[in-house]
């Protein structure tokens, strides 16, 4: 106080006299200065430490060891700092522990927010609909799935306001997707904050409907066409070809021959529902392959012989490990087809070999073969190039699809390559087979 009085005690102090005056003026612009500096050096420190904190960095501050005003002040901001520091870690805990359970989800989940624009896409969801990670957030639902009905979808559920469940076909590749659509609400307020959509992958569940259906029509139909067949001729013979030893001989012989088809059909029908089921046990065990293939070839002679077929073997590989009555109906199955399927005067060439990895067995003609476009097909159950051939022949379209089964069961994999009116080529291979029978 007294220092602002400074100027008044000289000696000879007056008002009238100019020089005195500038010298008062001159001082209280001196202590003013000297003031702002006392008090706002603290405040410019206190606003550092402020802008630090905004921006997160980290702040040493000398002033909070200040017993002061600026020190009080310094120590409120520094608790405030060290609960914020808090809070933000568990929030990003929290968040880590949601974008971990998102991302493990195999389910495709896709958010909206209150704008109507993605606000979140999971890695499954961005897998199923080919989108990079990042891509399509931010964008409406519409310009990011633009050839579905999805956006549509989203913005229906924001205006209904309640949720929905709908399935959909995505397009290239084919997929059936299953979603449910619920609104996402402000947990106080109760106000829309935007639509999150979880999307299930059922195009497999609807392929299995599906094969089970065509399956359940495929058998009621292959055990229909013979029943037919055998009631007409027993009604033809009950109301008077009985007489007739001639047709009576005829009919009954065609009534054998359905009952045969008949047969054969359930018992391929149990192979394959037992090899489908996973109940038939492997009995696996090193057996001679060159022994099993002489004998099946004895059991068709009289058929080969009958369509002047020329059968040829070269056998490089005799041991197999494998069920070896699951082997004998495999090729009996392929050379059962390579018989039915080659014309008069043909050949047929089975062989095997092996490497140290594969054991392979092959089976030729110079049949029919099989036109492109059926190859793929070929391995399923009932499938048939020529339906009418096939059963003409006592076919039943499974023998393939259980020659797949068996093969696979050891697993090994069939492959066929086939011309149309040249011939065909079935092989499988196992892997690695052992040289000799223990
Ligand atoms: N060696 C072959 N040559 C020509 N076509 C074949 C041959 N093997 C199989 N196929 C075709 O594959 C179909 C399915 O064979 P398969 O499942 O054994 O049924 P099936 O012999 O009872 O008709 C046959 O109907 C036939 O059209
Ligand atoms: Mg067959």
């Amino acid at each position: 106080m007294l220092l602002l009085f400074l100027p008044f005690l000289f000696i000879g102090f007056t008002w009238k006299n100019p020089v005195y005056i500038l010298v008062v003026f001159l001082w209280f612009i001196v202590i003013g200065i000297a003031l702002l500096g006392w008090i706002g050096a603290p405040l410019k420190e206190l606003y550092d430490f402020m802008e630090n904190l905004r921006l997160g960095v980290p702040t040493r501050n000398r002033l909070s060891r200040r017993a002061d005003i600026y020190g009080q002040l310094a120590q409120g901001l520094e608790r405030i700092e060290r609960s914020h520091t808090s809070h933000l870690s568990t929030l990003h805990g929290r968040m880590e522990e949601i974008q971990a359970i998102l991302a493990s989800m195999s389910e495709g989940v896709v958010a909206t927010d209150i704008t109507g624009r993605i606000s979140l896409i999971n890695p499954a969801a961005a897998e199923l609909f080919h989108l990079k990670p990042g891509e399509g957030v931010g964008e409406f639902p519409y310009k990011v799935f633009p050839q579905s009905e999805l956006g549509e979808i989203f913005h229906q559920t924001y205006v209904k306001g309640y949720p929905v469940e709908k399935e959909i076909i995505w397009h290239n590749p084919e997929r059936v997707l299953n979603l449910h659509l619920a609104l996402i609400r402000d947990e106080v307020t109760e106000e829309l904050r935007g639509v999150v959509a979880v999307i299930g992958d059922i195009t497999k569940i609807r392929q299995l409907e599906s094969i089970r259906k065509d399956f359940v029509a495929n058998v009621s139909h292959e055990l229909k066409t013979p029943l037919t067949s055998i009631k007409g001729f027993i009604e033809t013979l009950l109301d008077g070809a009985l007489e007739d030893k001639e047709t009576e001989t005829k009919f009954l012989t065609i009534i054998n021959q359905e009952t045969d088809r008949l047969n054969n059909l359930i018992a391929d029908l149990l192979d394959i529902s037992k090899l489908e089921s996973g109940q038939t046990d492997l009995r696996k065990r090193l057996f001679h392959i060159d022994h099993l293939i002489n004998e099946i070839i004895l059991t068709v002679e009289g058929r080969l012989k009958d369509k002047q077929l020329n059968l040829t073997k070269d056998i490089q590989a005799a041991v197999v490990d494998g069920d070896e009555n699951l082997f004998r109906e495999v090729i009996i199955n392929l050379l059962d087809n390579a018989i039915k399927y080659t014309p008069e005067g043909g050949e047929i060439s089975i062989g095997t070999s092996q490497n140290p990895e594969r054991f392979e067995f092959f089976i030729q003609d110079t049949g029919i073969g099989i036109p492109e476009e059926s190859l793929p097909r070929l391995f399923e159950r009932f499938y048939r190039v020529d339906k009418g051939r096939s059963r003409e022949m006592g076919g039943t379209g499974l023998g393939l699809s259980i020659v797949k089964h068996i093969i696979e069961r050891h697993g090994g994999k069939v492959t066929v390559e086939s011309q149309l009116a040249k011939g065909s080529r079935f092989a499988f291979t196992i892997p690695f087979a052992p040289k000799e029978v223990e």
